[in-house]
């Protein structure tokens, strides 16, 4: 029987609307913009590419939808090997198994929840075609070795970037390094439109297969005459304006997932027995969410949730899962294991109080006192 709980009063995440989301979607309404062929698609592509440096984006439902169509285009099919990590959320497997590819899982690393680019190249065989990085909570991954393996095995690198707006790599903003970064614009992300997904890119073709593949593959000049058999991934409009008015939010909604970042790592860090995650160096980290590891992980979730407070678990490896689990033999993912098993992420929204925040330290401070 699932336990009860009082009302939740500190939700994991919401998402943060202002006035100005009103006023451009009010707008889009008022000029009947509804469609994923109306104006305002195409002006929060501009944006979205002209705030990373990239040449196209092209917006989709969701971020699921923006993987898969990726590697369709880049013709990934039946019997071809997609690398990723094991400790993701299921979209990225599901990219490639939409294709009819076998997503190649590979552990994490002792320092970082994304994939560990030493055990990357052990997995590459003549089916490899794309490498998967996914940047985990708002950590960027190890690029470097990530593009160098890549190059020297002539492999698409395609990043999942759904959780990452914002955050830069030596500088460099990820998702923009390999051929394709595709973002979720889902409820809880931190530019967010409900749902929805980007695609950036600077490679011409792909953007125009992704672009005819996500709408049917209509003719530019005969309208009602198809080459391939394509999707309806089409973005809405009024998500559009939606997510028009976050982007212009950007650098407010990202420093807002930082400060309360450093609020909780101020708090925690002397709490014994947690490992934290602060930003490492050369990375500009976003924290998505606020994630940690935490002794007796499940009895603290009960204890927060009994008090009103809302957290999740991490991600459940993807080894481990009944739909992937017959794609392992007798490998291990120790650490994939490690942070599933005692992972897992705080309140993170936006709009967090300061009171909110001191409420979530001092009940996980009691807890352990009591402990
Ligand atoms: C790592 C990762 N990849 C892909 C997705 C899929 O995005 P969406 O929910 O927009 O399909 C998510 C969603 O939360 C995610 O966390």
């Amino acid at each position: 029987m699932k336990k009860e709980y009082p009302p939740i009063k500190i939700r994991v995440c919401e998402p943060d609307l202002s006035n100005l989301e009103i006023e451009y979607v009010t707008e889009a309404i008022k000029n009947n913009y509804v469609s994923g062929f109306a104006p305002p698609v195409k002006r929060f592509e501009k944006e979205f590419a002209e705030k990373f440096g990239m040449k196209h984006a092209i917006a989709v439902n969701s971020g699921g939808s923006a993987l898969f169509i990726v590697l369709k285009a880049l013709g990934v099919k039946e019997g071809d090997e997609v690398i990723m990590p094991s400790f993701t959320m299921v979209a990225s497997p599901a990219a490639a198994s939409h294709c009819g590819a076998i997503p190649v899982f590979v552990d994490s690393s002792e320092q970082s929840f994304n994939m560990d680019p030493k055990k990357i190249e052990e997995k590459i065989t003549p089916r490899t075609k794309a490498i998967m990085p996914v940047h985990i909570y708002g950590e960027p991954c190890d690029m470097d070795p990530i593009m160098e393996i890549a190059k020297k095995h002539n492999l698409h690198v395609v990043e999942d970037a759904a959780e990452i707006h914002g955050a830069k790599y030596k500088g460099k903003m990820a998702g923009t390094f390999g051929i394709a970064g595709c973002f979720s614009l889902f409820a809880n992300k931190i530019i967010s439109s409900g749902e929805g997904g980007v695609i950036l890119t600077n490679d011409d073709s792909l953007a125009n297969a992704l672009n005819h593949m996500k709408s049917y593959d209509f003719n530019d000049d005969m309208h009602f005459w198809h080459k391939t058999v394509a999707f309806n991934l089409r973005y809405p409009a009024l998500n559009a304006a939606l997510g028009s008015a976050q982007l212009k939010r950007f650098d407010e909604l990202v420093g807002k997932r930082r400060t309360n970042a450093q609020y909780y790592i101020n708090g925690l860090k002397d709490v014994p027995g947690l490992t934290l995650f602060p930003e490492k160096p050369d990375t500009f980290s976003v924290f998505w969410m606020f994630g940690l590891l935490a002794p007796k992980r499940d009895e603290l979730m009960d204890f927060l949730a009994e008090n009103g407070i809302e957290t999740r678990t991490f991600f459940i490896p993807m080894h481990r899962q009944p739909v992937y689990q017959h794609l392992q033999k007798d490998e291990r993912f120790p650490w994939a294991d490690h942070y599933g098993d005692n992972g897992l992420y705080l309140p993170s929204s936006s709009q967090l109080t300061s009171e909110q925040k001191d409420e979530v330290v001092g009940k996980i401070k009691e807890f352990y006192q009591k402990a």
